[in-house]
């Protein structure tokens, strides 16, 4: 099933509170479906580059794995290729256009409207509601507490290490601590011996097993920082991806007169010291094509990483035996361009940074219910390309949608 272009993550708001609507059925004594749990999961800066949306090379079989269970979105698309205001934009389910917010620097509840958020509805409706990661852009856009205390039933969790994302822990061809882009870590040396999506993981698990056996259902959202810059990722991530194997975008062209409002000459990336160090030119470029190779390289990397997070998210939710009775729901909060029309960045609108992938598995709608002791998502490593979920042909890209998606007039 495929969306209308365009329509993509106001969809987000439509299908999950057809959980909400089981659960006032569920008030209202006259029904037998139990409310469903949402895990919401949405990565920043992830395009489509996913085993499940027909790339060859990138390895995401954790990913796949729930796509085959769930309706995948091949249209979908964010209405602004910036964190801040497609964010905003999908968890209020309003456009730019009316949050008002094309940039960082305004809080919609003072500045546009006091409009209620996806998790707000939920929280309203009796659901625990919790925030782990980067789900809300922080700062100023959400009143520097993620939209608190009107979103989240407990406070928000950010992992601790965050803070180190963008200082010297880059170990440079030279011995020395650098702040890079290109950031493959060996775990065991960084400060605090973690990243930031590996504690949002952990964080998320432990939620989920204190939701286990509460009386109320939950909406937890779980944002992975990663493919973001810096390429900050474990380097045994860099073996799935042999240089030599890595392609280049095959439009590498800034197209002829192309105005140049519409270029954004990725600054951000400028500013790293080993991009730095290249002196490319302002504000076009080319970068170097053995140093394309090596963004792409790490980009791949950093969604296997942010792949192998999932996994054990989803396996946790198997292990709890909570996977047929939750909604899971992963997005991004937009795409990067790769080297295409001379771009790598975020912020133009070629369809390469608005694209995103978007999927839903609702447990008995998108797939069978699990059996009681099933493995649902059994975690998949994805250096293991002896596994067998690994093979090309598993992934159903369109499921069969078992039953209509129950979506009440009122809850619409
Ligand atoms: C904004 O909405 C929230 C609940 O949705 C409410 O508690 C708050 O009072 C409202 N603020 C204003 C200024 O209307
Ligand atoms: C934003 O946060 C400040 C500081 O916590 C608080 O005083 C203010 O009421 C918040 N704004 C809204 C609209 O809730
Ligand atoms: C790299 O490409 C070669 C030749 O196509 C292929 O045999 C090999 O499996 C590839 N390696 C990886 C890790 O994908
Ligand atoms: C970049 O410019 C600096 C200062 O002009 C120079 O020392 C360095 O060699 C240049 N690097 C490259 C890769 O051209």
């Amino acid at each position: 099933m495929l969306s209308s272009p365009g329509r993509g993550l106001f969809r987000l708001c439509l299908v999950l509170a057809s959980a909400c609507a089981a659960l006032q059925s569920a008030e209202q004594g006259n029904s037998v479906t139990d409310p469903l749990n949402v895990l919401f999961i949405v990565v920043d800066d992830l395009r489509p580059t996913l085993g499940c949306y027909g790339d060859k090379l990138v390895r995401s079989p954790n990913i796949d794995q729930l796509a085959s269970h769930s309706l995948l979105f091949q249209n979908a698309f964010a209405q602004q290729a910036v964190c801040a205001p497609s964010r905003v934009s999908f968890l209020t389910g309003r456009r730019p256009d009316t949050t008002r917010l094309y940039d960082f620097n305004s809080y919609w509840r003072v500045h546009a409207g006091n409009f209620s958020t996806i998790p707000q509805y939920f929280k309203e409706k009796g659901y625990v509601t919790m925030s782990v990661g980067k789900v809300f852009h922080p700062g100023i856009s959400s009143n520097h507490s993620d939209d608190a205390p009107y979103s989240w039933s407990i406070p928000p969790y950010h992992p601790s290490s965050e803070k180190y994302e963008n200082i010297k822990t880059c170990r440079g061809p030279d011995g020395e601590l650098h702040a890079n882009l290109l950031c493959p870590v060996d775990v065991r040396d960084v400060p605090e011996g973690t990243l930031p999506d590996k504690q949002s993981t952990e964080q998320a698990i432990q939620l989920l097993e204190k939701m286990k056996t509460a009386a109320r259902p939950f909406f937890l959202a779980v944002g992975y920082h990663k493919p973001h810059i810096p390429f900050r990722y474990p380097k045994e991530f860099q073996k799935l991806y042999p240089l030599e194997n890595i392609t280049l975008a095959p439009n590498p062209w800034v197209p002829a007169g192309l105005p140049p409002v519409a270029y954004n000459p990725w600054m951000d990336l400028r500013q790293r010291e080993d991009v730095a160090a290249l002196n490319i030119s302002v504000p076009y470029g080319p970068i170097p094509v053995d140093f394309q190779r090596k963004i792409r390289q790490s980009y791949f990397a950093s969604v296997s990483y942010v792949d192998t997070q999932v996994g054990r998210l989803l396996s946790a939710l198997d292990d709890l035996q909570l996977a047929g009775r939750t909604i899971v729901a992963f997005t991004s909060d937009h795409g990067w361009s790769l080297g295409e029309h001379g771009e790598w960045a975020k912020y133009s609108n070629f369809d390469v940074t608005t694209r995103v992938p978007l999927m839903f598995y609702v447990p008995g709608t998108t797939a069978l219910l699990p059996q009681g002791g099933e493995k649902f998502f059994p975690y998949i490593d994805p250096f293991d390309s002896t596994s067998e979920l690994m093979q090309t042909g598993t992934t159903k890209l369109f499921p069969t949608v078992l039953a209509p998606f129950y979506i009440s007039s009122s809850s619409a």
